[in-house]
């Protein structure tokens, strides 16, 4: 297949909001996540040291906030590495301490099927 195949990887119902499901696409783990309504891809590989980040936790983080104050949000947008703890924005797949960013891949959802672009 050429570098831009769009292939089918699951139907809409199998990832509602909050659901994950890993597929193989050309020989690469991918995960997709329902983030809030949004479908996302990203590849199965830390850019750190290459840990399997999309079986991490999904979960929040600390939000900036005054001294002394200790505000928690974006439930359900980070993805946390289960190696180091390396937390990433899953909409955006920036690294939310370092420069570093997860692979993405385009996402389209059409007819009730997701597809992937690789
Ligand atoms: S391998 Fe992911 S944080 Fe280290």
């Amino acid at each position: 297949m050429s570098p831009d195949t769009r292939v089918a990887v699951a139907e809409v119902a199998e990832l509602p909001p909050g659901a994950r499901k890993l597929v193989e696409v050309e020989g690469k783990s991918i995960g997709l996540f329902n983030v809030n309504g949004t479908v996302v891809a990203i590849l199965n590989a830390c850019p750190h040291e290459l840990a399997p980040v999309c079986r991490g936790r999904v979960t929040g983080t600390t939000l900036p906030s005054p001294p002394g104050e200790f505000r928690w949000g974006r439930d359900g947008e980070i993805l946390c590495c289960p190696w180091h703890g390396w937390e990433f924005d899953l909409l955006t797949g920036e690294a939310l301490a370092d420069k570093r960013r997860l692979r993405t891949y385009p996402v389209t959802v059409e007819g009730g099927t997701v597809y992937v672009q690789v």
